[in-house]
Order: structure tokens, then C-alpha cells, then sequence
């Protein structure tokens, strides 16, 4: 289908004013850049926040107006975010999780799950849902077949990431807002889905896919490691140093991931 095929093509915004709206800066400005790379560098994830700081309302507006502006595939839009005010209903997501910690740890699965018993009492608890009947906005035949399949495969992961590039909005504005943060993801399990909805009235087609937790930290933050520049970027062909081989890859998750991961490597936080 092309745009002409579509029944209406009238502009969805007043073309005029969307274009007055922006305010680009001067090409190579740097001070925009500054302050954003500020916000950037300062975003930091903690895993217990205050308990008895109270979140103003209008900071939560703030960040979810961030996540608004994020760009997505087909500009769909996917996201639906649930802000949770309830004390009780966030010690039940957290109980959740807590439990799935103890799962975790009892299957051996060898990750170091964190503690998620910060959930309970974070100031900032917002839940990111995704409607992925969105996948259909995106390029797919829809017709069952082979072609269709790898299509669709591809439109999820467009959905994913448009709500990612939303959830990082939220995170980043957060961070300009002087909070540290937390993205928890360890919920895309279908046992996960199942405890989750009814608690918080999603209907059955709307996945959660992480949740957002803000606040003024109760643990001392620190800046995690990152790998070098020169070790992530290659310049016009993929730089065959930065592939790991198989080994290089088991032996990071087996003797470094901890230590990347928390601040004190024998024990998670
Ligand atoms: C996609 C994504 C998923 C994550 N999932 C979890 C999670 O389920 N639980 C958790 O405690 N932290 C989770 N995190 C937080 C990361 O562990 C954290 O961002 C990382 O260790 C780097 O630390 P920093 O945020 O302080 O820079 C996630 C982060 C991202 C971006």
C-alpha cells in the first residue's frame, strides 16, 4: 500500500505550527550536547531508593512527558505507561519478584538475579506496557506464511525497541531531574504476565515489558564500567578484534558479568 492508496491523507498535525514547535540548535552547538551528556553520564541505576521521600506528581508527569516525545517504528507509538501511587500494590509486585529471585537462585540458572526487595518502597513506580498487536503497523504479509513469520520476528523486535527508545527517555529525564534510577525487565515470563495483569487491570493483549523505578538512592551510587570507544565502534567494516569468540564470551558472563554488574562482586545489591 502507498500513501495514496490509504483513505485519508490529510496531515494528522497542523503542518505550520508542528514546524514552528522545533527548536533545533545550530549545527556543532556544544552546549546542548554538554548538558545532555551531563544527564547521560549521571544516569545511574540504584537498587534501593528513600522510602519516605514522597514523588510530586508533577516530576512523574515530567519524566513520562520525556517518554512521549521517543521516536518509534511507524511512529505507532506502542507504549502505555501505569503509574503505581498504592504502597500495597507495590509490595506485591515486589513479592513477586522476591520469589522469583528465590526461583531463580533454586533452578541454578547462574545469574546473579539482584535484590528486588527495593521495589517495595520506590518512590517513582511506573509499569511500561507495550499493545503488541502493534507488530501489525509494521511491515508483515499477514498471511501465515514463511515470509510472513520472519516479518513478523522483525516487527516485534521494532516494537521492542520503540518502547525501549521510550523507557530511556523516561530514565534520562529521571536523571536531568536528579534521581538515580532502575530498569527491572525480569518480568517477561508468561507466569510473570499472569501474576502481574490482573493485579493492575491490563487486559490479556497488553504485555508489560519492564518496570521504572525513581528516586532519591538509599545505597551510595557509583558510575559502572563501560567498555572503551575504541572497543565498540569500527569504521566502515566490523572490526574483527571486537569479536569475541565463543570462549572469550563464556569465560565474561563466568569470571566478569558480577563484577560489572555490582559494586561489591561477591554479593549482589
Ligand atoms: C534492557 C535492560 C534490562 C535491565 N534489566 C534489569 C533487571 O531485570 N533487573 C535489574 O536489577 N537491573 C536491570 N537493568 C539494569 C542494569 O543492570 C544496569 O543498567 C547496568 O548494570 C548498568 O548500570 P547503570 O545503569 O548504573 O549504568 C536493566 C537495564 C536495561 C537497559
Amino acid at each position: 500500500m502507498t500513501p495514496d492508496d490509504a483513505a485519508d491523507t490529510t496531515p494528522a498535525v497542523d503542518l505550520a505550527a508542528a514546524e514552528a514547535e522545533l527548536d533545533l540548535p545550530p549545527i556543532g552547538d556544544r552546549s546542548r550536547y554538554d548538558a545532555l551528556m551531563q544527564v547521560i553520564r549521571n544516569r545511574v541505576t540504584v537498587r534501593r531508593f528513600d522510602p519516605d521521600y514522597r514523588m510530586p506528581e508533577e516530576h512523574v508527569e515530567m519524566i513520562l512527558e520525556a517518554a512521549r516525545h521517543a521516536p518509534s517504528g511507524a511512529n505507532a507509538q506502542p507504549w502505555q505507561f501505569i503509574v503505581i501511587r498504592d504502597a500495597e500494590v507495590k509490595r506485591q509486585i515486589s513479592e513477586y519478584f522476591v520469589a522469583e529471585q528465590r526461583a531463580r537462585a533454586k533452578m541454578k540458572m547462574k545469574f546473579p538475579t539482584p535484590d528486588y526487595r527495593g521495589l517495595a518502597t520506590a518512590p517513582g513506580f511506573v509499569v511500561v506496557c507495550a499493545d503488541m498487536r502493534w507488530v501489525n503497523a509494521f511491515p508483515v504479509l499477514n498471511d501465515g506464511s514463511e515470509l510472513d513469520r520472519i516479518y513478523r520476528e522483525n516487527a516485534e523486535r521494532i516494537l521492542l525497541q520503540s518502547v525501549a527508545a521510550a523507557t530511556m527517555s523516561a530514565h534520562l529525564a529521571a536523571a536531568a531531574l536528579g534521581y538515580c534510577v532502575w530498569w527491572v525487565t525480569a518480568i517477561g515470563q508468561e507466569n510473570a504476565q499472569r501474576a502481574m495483569k490482573p493485579l493492575l487491570g491490563i487486559p490479556e493483549d497488553i504485555s508489560v515489558l519492564d518496570i521504572f523505578l525513581f528516586g532519591p538512592p538509599a545505597q551510595k551510587p557509583y558510575k559502572r564500567w563501560r567498555r572503551p570507544y575504541g572497543d565498540i565502534v569500527s569504521l566502515d567494516r566490523f572490526d574483527p578484534a571486537h569479536h569475541l569468540s565463543d570462549a572469550e564470551l563464556a569465560d565474561w558472563i563466568a569470571n566478569r558479568r558480577h563484577r560489572v554488574m555490582y559494586r561489591d562482586a561477591r554479593k549482589i545489591d
